[in-house]
């Protein structure tokens, strides 16, 4: 019946016959319904077609080894003399592309072209981009080499997924070898993506004096850089601190006409950040604005940091309003930024109003944020809030570190409270918490201005630290160091 409709011109329905018969007959039936369609062609002139038709009805069921048996049958009974089946090939071909591993096609791929299927440099093309996206360059580059072996020409395209392949794998060798195959061949030359390409790879590896080299060369050929390049070339200058060079970039481009996007402007923000550059940093994000972008998380926590950083208080104050305003909600980063940068100003009081609305935006602040604001407090004289502080974060949850209770102990022997201070030390170890030298030395330092002699002698055959006057000096300059590096951190 299949070869009946067949004749008469009747190909889908030839077709919706034979997907019946295979989804009748289920896997590995392929030497079964071949022998079938072999037997039953008689005088049948388009049985050929049903060969082909055979190979896309085990495709469609998803048999794709009944399907490759069909093809390799067809080979061995020798029926290939007068006709391939390339219309099933392609089919199997396409599908394969999509549901199996690389290799598996690839290997397909060769199968079919040996049946006489004609190659297409598009189809290589697609394999080694796949090849090349899962990180297997060498496969790739097999492929790139059996272009030629099938007498084809590799085309740009070719050679570009090629280069973009070695660049990512971090062989940039390999990729500028490519490219002067591509001049010396003479079979098609490099265009603005191989450029891109290898300028991106060079500004990857810091080479930004080499992509600027390309750079030139490029646009000595006449090809117009485009938003790829720009953004390859702006990122790699400003990774190597030259931020002024970055905009010079940036304005070429705007002068050609290309549109900057978010991410180009972070990269610049926080480049001028970075060299301390504020006003200039801030004129960027009203640039931006006007040309209709937001800034968003990013841009404000490296805008803020940027502020801190200098010391413009009120200015990082200010562009937190803004984001509250903008509706951007600040993240761990821009957090931390915000409390330590007011610990380092001293504004202790904003500092802890900060982490309290971090906690209650259900982030909770690591060691370094809280000991922090606990010894901005306790510097302060204000022990009660170092306290309560410590408290809360252990409600919470935390488990404070040393420092935080050196910072707390530190304010206890400043201000003379020495039981209180041995109470601490009780209650760190009782918690775990093993003291440090740093404890040590405040505690020595502390009984031995403030404390009873006793204690002082108590705490030193404890610890078996003092045994001379002169070890004692040494360690209350120690003690004194370590308390400035503390104010430091
Ligand atoms: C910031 O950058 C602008 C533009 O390049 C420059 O004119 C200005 O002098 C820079 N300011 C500082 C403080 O470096």
């Amino acid at each position: 019946m299949a070869h009946f409709l067949r004749a008469h011109h009747m190909g889908p329905q030839a077709l919706f016959l034979l997907r019946f018969l295979v989804s009748f007959k289920g896997k590995h039936s392929a030497p079964a319904l071949f022998a079938a369609i072999e037997e039953t062609r008689g005088r049948y002139h388009y049985a050929h077609h049903l060969f082909d038709d055979l190979i896309i009805a085990y495709t469609d069921c998803g048999f794709i080894s009944d399907a490759i048996q069909c093809l390799r049958l067809l080979v061995r009974k020798g029926s290939l003399d007068y006709h391939a089946p390339s219309r099933g090939c392609g089919y199997l071909f396409e599908k394969m592309m999509k549901f199996s591993s690389s290799w598996a096609v690839w290997l397909f791929y060769l199968e079919i072209l040996d049946c006489g299927y004609p190659p297409y440099v598009y189809n290589f093309n697609v394999l080694m981009h796949r090849f090349c996206r899962e990180g297997k360059i060498n496969d790739a580059q097999m492929v790139f080499d059996e272009i030629t072996k099938r007498g084809l020409r590799p085309s740009v395209v070719s050679f570009n997924t090629l280069i973009n392949g070695y660049c990512k794998s971090g062989n940039l060798e390999e990729g500028f070898r490519l490219k002067r195959i591509m001049e010396r061949s003479g079979m098609c030359t490099p265009d603005v993506f191989t450029y891109s390409v290898l300028i991106s790879g060079l500004c990857k590896e810091c080479k930004v004096d080499d992509a600027h080299k390309l750079f030139d060369e490029m646009c000595e050929r006449d090809l117009v850089p485009n938003d790829f390049t720009f953004t390859a070339l702006i990122d790699g200058q400003c990774k190597n601190g030259r931020v002024y060079m970055a905009m010079e970039m940036y304005q070429m481009m705007l002068r050609k006409g290309i549109k900057p996007d978010l991410v180009m402007y972070n990269t610049l923000i926080n480049g001028l950040c970075k060299v301390g550059n504020l006003s200039e940093a801030r004129k960027f994000v009203d640039e931006m604005r006007m040309r209709g972008l937001k800034p968003d998380k990013i841009t404000y926590t490296t805008l803020i940091d940027g502020c801190f950083k200098e010391g413009d208080l009120e200015s990082a104050m200010e562009l937190r309003k803004g984001m509250i305003k903008e509706g951007i909600e600040l993240d761990i980063v821009a957090f931390t930024a915000l409390i330590s940068g007011l610990c380092r100003e001293g504004r202790i009081v904003d500092a802890e109003r900060t982490m309290r609305e971090m906690l209650s935006a259900g982030m909770k602040p690591d060691d370094a944020t809280y000991t922090m604001v606990i010894d901005g407090f306790c510097k302060l004289g204000d022990l009660k809030m170092g306290f309560k502080l410590l408290r809360e974060i252990q409600r919470d949850g935390c488990m404070p570190n040393v420092a935080t209770y050196n910072a707390l102990m530190n304010g206890l022997c400043k201000k003379g409270q020495m039981k209180n201070a041995n109470m601490l030390l009780d209650a760190m170890l009782n918690l775990g918490v093993a003291p440090d030298d740093i404890t040590y030395n405040i505690l020595l330092e502390g009984h031995c201005m403030h404390g009873n002699p006793e204690d002082f002698h108590k705490l030193r055959s404890e610890k078996g630290l003092v045994s001379d006057y002169a070890s004692y000096a040494s360690l209350v300059g120690k003690s004194i160091k370590s308390s400035k590096d503390q104010e430091k951190r």
